[in-house]
């Protein structure tokens, strides 16, 4: 297998960077392909961990390349900070990371801009990151974006930044919301652009020759399926592709040079963020299961909404992506439960069903159908087979293969690096 997309099969902090890590040991390239510095992927090494955002979460093997594709938005000001951050603690960014001249810039006015649409819906809020990254995608889509490229080219960034900052302030003016200091704004984020601008490039040419020579490539999703723009909750979304497509259109490369698709599933599931989360467990379980998980978002440190599997929401993500093979964290939390359960249908005004409704206002009101199974009560973290897992942890993930008719490739039971085995 040449090239494998991952992405995260649930709400996202799935695991996604864990994996990646893990697999990296076996390739040549990464591309992170969509999202922005909402993401927030944890890798441990040695008594080391690190949190990315922006740069793949293959910089740790050195030697490896890594693209940020044209798909992901870029805040040039956090991505600087992420570079010098892991450079102080002697990883080598600079050398190895390419960053694409399609991809979209977030500016200091696409977060204020979040953050006063998030303030203005109150209790409607989606309860986003407020990294900017609905403007920016908004921008794009919209064709008044500004793109990496310009970066080569100080005098048009900043006259194209000024005229959009301007716009964007005549906005907040109107709203009586706090507006944005152009010219100091500038000074900083014409600073960052002289840093990053060497690092651009057409990463499109770089990734299909990449692919043409053999190399083996890892495409690394952001955030989790049912946060993807065009099949997840919305609006309880995010502004991007995050499923197997996104890979294709944001990075450039054809459907047929995608070999492999790995999705990243907790062993449970976690969302942060407004939105519907049929099998959330409210009171003491949901609590026990965010402390037994440690369940604090990555990037915003907001508690995660903890709950039971769902395999309806994640069959339907192995329907829509091809999934291959699934990679299954966090195993470990669940040691210490009596039992579990696993949702394996909804109720829906009073009728049973296997499919997921389309608009949150429905989805908020499905009442989960669940299986119980015994739990194992025995620690999984030093388990490095299959064979050594205890028999009702090989239950449990069998049954989860089953319902969603797709095979488990990982199965990681720990944070670090080493708890982790192929099956
Ligand atoms: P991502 O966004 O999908 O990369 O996931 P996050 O990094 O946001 O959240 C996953 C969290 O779980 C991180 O703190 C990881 O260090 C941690 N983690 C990953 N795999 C395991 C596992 O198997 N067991 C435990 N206990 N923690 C894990
Ligand atoms: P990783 O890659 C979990 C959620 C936010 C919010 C919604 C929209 O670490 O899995 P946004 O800032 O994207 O406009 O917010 O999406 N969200 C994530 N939740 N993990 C992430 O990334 C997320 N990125 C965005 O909480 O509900
Ligand atoms: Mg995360």
């Amino acid at each position: 297998m040449s090239s494998t997309v991952l992405f995260g099969v649930q709400w996202g902090d799935e695991g996604k960077g864990k994996i990646i890590d893990v697999l990296m040991e076996n390739c040549d390239v990464i591309v992170r392909f969509q999202g922005g510095a909402n993401a927030g992927h944890t890798v441990e090494v040695g008594d080391e961990k690190f949190v990315l955002h922006l740069i793949p979460s293959g910089i740790l093997r050195e030697g490896r390349s890594c693209i940020i594709s044209n798909g992901v938005v870029i805040d040039p000001i956090a991505l600087v900070e992420e570079i010098k951050g892991l450079e102080a603690r002697g990883i080598n960014v600079r050398n190895c990371l390419q960053i694409s001249n399609r991809a979209h810039i977030v500016f200091p006015y696409h977060k204020l801009a979040d953050a006063m649409k998030e303030d203005a819906a109150k209790d409607k809020s989606i309860g986003t990151t407020r990294r900017g990254i609905g403007p920016a995608y908004s921008d794009k889509a919209s064709r008044v974006g500004i793109r990496m490229a310009e970066l080569k080219n100080i005098d048009r960034l900043e006259s194209l930044y000024r005229e959009q900052a301007a716009l964007y302030n005549e906005k907040f003016s109107a709203a009586n919301c706090e507006t944005l200091d152009i010219d100091s704004a500038w000074t900083e984020l014409k600073e960052v652009a002289e840093i990053l601008a060497p690092l651009v490039t057409d990463t499109v040419y770089t990734i299909n020759a990449a692919i043409k020579a053999g190399k083996k490539m890892l495409f690394e999703g952001a955030q989790g399926f049912w946060l993807d723009i065009d099949h997840g909750t919305y609006p309880y979304v995010t502004s991007s592709n995050t499923s197997v497509g996104g890979a294709c259109t944001g990075a450039g490369v054809a459907p047929k040079h995608i070999d492999e698709v790995y999705g990243v599933v907790k062993a449970y599931t976690t969302r942060v963020g407004e939105g519907p989360f049929p099998t959330e467990l409210h009171g003491q379980e949901g609590e026990d299961l965010r402390q037994a998980g440690n369940e604090f978002g990555a990037t915003t440190g907001r508690p995660r909404r903890c709950g039971w599997f769902d395999s309806v929401a994640c069959s339907y993500a192995v329907m829509v992506n091809g999934i291959d093979k699934l990679a299954v964290t966090k195993m470990d939390v669940l040691d210490n439960l009596d039992e579990l359960k696993i949702c394996t249908s909804y109720m829906l005004d009073g009728a049973e069903t296997k499919e997921v409704p389309v608009s949150a206002e429905d989805m908020d009101r499905l009442e989960p159908v669940y299986e119980t199974m015994p739990g194992w009560k025995t620690s999984t973290v030093e388990v490095r087979s299959w064979d050594d897992l205890p028999e009702n942890a090989k239950a449990y993930l069998s049954r989860l293969s089953e319902l969603l008719d797709c095979k488990i490739g990982i199965i990681s039971t720990g944070p670090h690096r080493r708890e982790t085995f192929f099956v």
